[in-house]
């Protein structure tokens, strides 16, 4: 999963940013965990549905051009997160088990030369089934990936067909099985209300993913983003009474075969959140290299976001001459958008955060956003607790409407 607010389908509508209450000034006395995002730009065919920075590759993988490139993205964040430790580190995509062994070999120690990395850090990488890749799993493991996320979505052929996926239900379970024997910590990406999908089947590809017995699993409501081929050619998907009943079959199987969901679409066993997720979902930081990739970052007196040069061309071209001209955007975050920006992210976990961390992670006061949690409650979408800012039942069924009371 990844930032820009990361994978978060179902929480895109809220995007702009309009005028919050007057900001009431605190400090920021400490800075969060920092995460390490890297963005692997290519696939071998882009999905109709899909609207991530991803690309079809045409001939071969730029391994070298990249991974250099990659370098002087890192060298020149450097003084930005100097003497920090990266606690989690996601290398996701695009496809990045497109990368040969030997190069998230290279990468990855190249992380550990530049960067003070925790001992035990998270380190997942984003892998499609298909048996090339799958083949790698085991080599990545041995370079120091200790989590894969595979993007299975369907067990279904023809759901993966009418998908544009390049892998069938076989490779997607002989993938699964590889990368289980290569990381004990895999995720599953699965996606529902898919175009023709029935209740039943639905039921059936649940039932297949929880066969795996993986420690997590990502289930996502298939969305129609704009300026991809389904937003053109919109196919004909489940109504959404059809989709709230895939829902609520998805929270019935998860619950009694022993995941929480813990996340609008994270699922996980005991101790297997995924911690990097977690981090962006907690306010935290993260540093964003490769193309179109996106980062915050904590500074004792303001938040900035950063985001590189979108175009993977564009970006090896630039990143490698030194200047800054790899970075498409640098900015300090205006106390107006914080409270919004700090709500659209904690309010997906279903436990929520300690109202504390509000100012924490914000450097505000919590009476920058006292109308709002007033307005919230009393529409009985945000509990009433002042301890903790956590969406009710309902609230989190209308995640949408809750988050957008933070905006103006
Ligand atoms: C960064 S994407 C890609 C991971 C990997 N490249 C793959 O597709 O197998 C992560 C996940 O987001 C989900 N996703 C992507 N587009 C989506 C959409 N329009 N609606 C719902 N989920 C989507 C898919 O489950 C996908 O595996
Ligand atoms: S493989 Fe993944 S990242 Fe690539 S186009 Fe398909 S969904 Fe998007």
């Amino acid at each position: 999963m990844h930032p820009t607010f990361s994978i978060q389908p179902e929480g895109r509508s809220a995007k702009s940013h309009a005028k919050l209450v007057t900001p009431v000034h605190a400090t920021l006395g400490s800075q969060p965990p920092l995460s390490l995002y890297v963005h692997v730009p290519w696939c071998v065919r882009k999905c109709p549905y899909c609207d991530f920075n991803s690309h079809a590759l045409s001939g071969e993988l730029p391994e070298q051009q990249y991974l250099a490139a990659l370098r002087a993205d890192l060298e020149q964040a450097l003084p930005l997160v100097w003497g920090r430790q990266v606690v989690t580190i996601f290398i996701g995509g695009g496809t990045p088990s497109l990368l040969s062994a030997a190069a998230i070999d290279q990468m990855l120690a190249m992380f550990r030369l530049y960067l003070n990395i925790l001992p035990d850090a998270e380190i997942t990488l984003e892998a499609n089934p298909g048996t090339v890749e799958a083949g790698r799993f085991a080599e990545y493991a041995r370079s120091g990936v200790n989590r894969i996320s595979l993007g299975i979505q369907s067990f279904n052929d023809q759901a993966l067909k009418a998908l544009g996926r390049i892998h069938d239900a076989k490779q997607a379970c002989a993938a699964i099985e590889i990368a289980q024997k290569a990381v004990g910590r895999v995720n599953l990406d699965i996606m529902f209300a898919l175009p023709s999908q029935s209740l039943d089947g639905c039921r059936r590809d649940l039932r297949q993913a929880i066969s795996f017995n993986t420690e997590h699993l990502s289930l996502y409501h298939l969305t129609m983003e704009p300026n991809t081929v389904f937003a053109k050619f919109p196919p004909a998907v489940p109504d959404d009474d059809s989709a709230a009943a895939m829902q609520d079959m998805i929270a019935e199987q998860t619950t009694l075969g022993g995941w929480e969901r813990y996340e609008v679409s994270a699922y996980a066993k005991a101790n297997a959140r995924c911690r990097h997720n977690l981090n962006y979902w907690e306010f935290g930081d993260y540093l964003g290299i490769g193309p179109g990739a996106h980062g915050k970052l904590t500074f004792h007196d303001k938040i900035t976001r950063h985001a590189k040069l979108k175009n993977p061309v564009s970006w090896m071209e630039h990143a490698p001459r030194l200047d800054g001209s790899h970075i498409a955007e640098e900015r300090t975050v205006g106390a107006d958008e914080l409270g919004f920006e700090f709500m659209l992210n904690v309010l997906r976990l279903k436990n929520g955060v300690a109202a504390s961390s509000f100012t924490e992670r914000t450097g505000l006061s919590v009476l920058a956003i006292a109308p709002a949690i007033d307005r919230a409650v009393a529409r009985g979408l945000l509990e009433s607790d002042p301890t903790r800012f956590k969406a009710t039942a309902l609230g989190w069924q209308f995640l949408n409407d809750l988050q957008e009371e933070f905006l103006a």
